[in-house]
């Protein structure tokens, strides 16, 4: 990041808009947190960058509207996690109903999110403040990265 570098309270300068818009995928370490900064559909977004699953890197991931909500498709395995919140969403069958439903159910938030800001053209990127794990919280520490290494 070098001089650029904002480290105040967790905001990280992390470009300019133009420049990350034209990217569309951005990588970022900070505070030793690798973070992928999403432009899609005229916002930003910013999440770990490797998937709750098994590690897998997000930044080549498709984008998808699941059930009202944009979603990158994790590569390895085609997990699905919604942009603004983390969340791991999967297709299941209500049998309980007849006839059975298949729909869209949410586990909940799995990847952690991160707060995107804009400034006179530059972009920060707050750090979640979130204290408790997220399963995502495994593959940015010193095992999960041994274990990303692996695949
Ligand atoms: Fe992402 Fe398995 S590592 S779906």
């Amino acid at each position: 990041m070098g001089d650029q570098e904002q480290p105040t309270g967790g905001t990280h300068f992390v470009g300019k808009k133009d420049e990350l818009i034209k990217a569309k995928r951005t990588l970022r370490t900070l505070e030793g947190r690798d973070i992928l900064i999403i432009y899609n559909q005229e916002a930003f977004y910013a999440m770990d960058a490797y998937c709750y699953h098994a590690g897998g890197i997000l930044e080549n991931g498709d984008i998808e509207e699941i059930d009202g909500k944009m979603c990158i498709i994790c590569p390895k395995h085609k997990y699905k996690i919604s942009l603004a919140k983390g969340e791991g969403l999967y297709r299941g069958t209500d049998r309980r109903q007849d006839p059975p439903v298949t729909k869209w159910y949410s586990k909940g938030v799995k990847q952690r999110t991160h707060i995107v800001t804009e400034t006179d053209g530059d972009i920060y990127v707050k750090l979640s403040e979130e204290l408790c794990w997220i399963d995502s919280d495994y593959f940015q520490g010193e095992k999960g990265k041994l274990e990303r290494a692996k695949y």
